[in-house]
């Protein structure tokens, strides 16, 4: 028999627009089921300092359209010890909290696998706007932040196109270039240097800006991922090598904010009912996901076993493009 009466939810790690039709999703569906919701603000800050209210039908009204996460979120370095594990345990003891609805990214679902192993019922909801969580082929957040970049790489590009320049932009992604590969594609970039790959700024860069030169290309576009870093430098190098003058540009932050599309309002909202009907049909500790484009869920410890690499299709079509 299910035992599941309150459930909780939190919001974890970096913020993603797409994070409160997840919340409203599992309030809703939550309380549908005939479950007691809980809300833990802050993530797992939340949870181990007792910041928790519980959710009713209207509590989630009008935020469907808004960015961030009404639940706040934080990275906890607390958390992630064996006393702040044990303290979280006990916390959730004194709300009664039977399973808890992780939101987040790999780091969070770590978190969540931990309290897993000490006995919580968890389910995951991958939300991050990195896209680089493998058990799923996409995350909360990814669609709206790409819109967020190509609508900045449009802007970049008339005014590179009018001064005849150069722009590098840094994007999102410290370990994945999901945002990268994808806007530098969509941006008609001449270059797009990614974390998992190693590339040499000659070869990658340089040639291929001087080879479009030459056939009369009047302006320029190199996509950097965050995990590369060094736009600036890279920009001073280009300019060095081939005078034509270049610009960098770090979106940064930007990003990661911003009213959710609909395909983030959409997938929160399935994710999110997805989490709770694996809680209702008694299936604990769980990641739901997408898979060929279907809603799925996996094994929280299969989940995190799992190992995601950026397609070599993809790289390979942004060079021919590029041409
Ligand atoms: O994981 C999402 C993300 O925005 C990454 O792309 C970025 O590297 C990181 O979070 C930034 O984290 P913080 O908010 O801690 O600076």
């Amino acid at each position: 028999m299910n035992q599941i009466k309150t459930i909780a939810v939190l919001t974890s790690g970096g913020d993603a627009p797409g994070m409160n039709a997840a919340v409203r999703a599992v309030v809703r569906t939550g309380i549908y089921n005939g479950f007691k919701v809980l809300g833990i603000n802050k993530g797992y800050e939340g949870l181990l300092n007792g910041d928790i209210e519980e959710m009713q039908l209207r509590s989630v009204g009008d935020i469907i359209q808004r960015g961030g996460t009404v639940l706040q979120t934080a990275r906890s370095s607390e958390f992630a010890t064996p006393a702040g594990l044990e303290k979280a345990m006990s916390m959730a003891k004194v709300f009664s909290i039977d399973a808890l609805v992780v939101i987040g990214g790999d780091g969070s679902f770590r978190g969540a696998k931990d309290l897993c192993e000490l006995g919580m019922n968890v389910i995951g909801i991958p939300g991050t706007i990195d896209n680089d969580i493998a058990c799923t082929e996409y995350t909360l957040g990814y669609d709206t932040a790409m819109n967020t970049v190509l609508d900045a790489i449009d802007k970049i590009r008339d005014t590179s196109y009018s001064h005849e320049r150069c722009s590098v932009l840094e994007v999102m992604g410290r370990k994945a270039g999901w945002i990268a590969i994808n806007c530098g594609i969509a941006g008609g970039a001449e270059a797009i240097i990614l974390p998992e790959k190693e590339f040499d700024i000659d070869k990658d860069i340089v040639i291929p800006i001087i080879d479009g030169r030459n056939r009369g290309k009047k302006h320029y576009l190199v996509i950097v991922a965050e995990g590369v870093g060094g736009a600036v430098d890279i920009a001073k190098y280009i300019e060095e090598k081939t005078q034509i003058t270049t610009r960098a540009t770090i979106l940064g932050y930007i990003q990661r904010g911003g009213s959710p599309t609909i395909t983030d309002r959409v997938m929160g909202s399935r994710l999110g009912a997805r989490a709770i009907q694996c809680l209702a049909e008694g299936r604990n500790n769980r990641v739901v996901a997408i898979n060929d484009g279907k809603l799925v869920d996996i094994d929280i410890m299969e989940a995190l076993s799992m190992k995601k690499t950026i397609d070599n299709e993809l790289i390979n079509l942004s060079k021919i493009l590029a041409l």
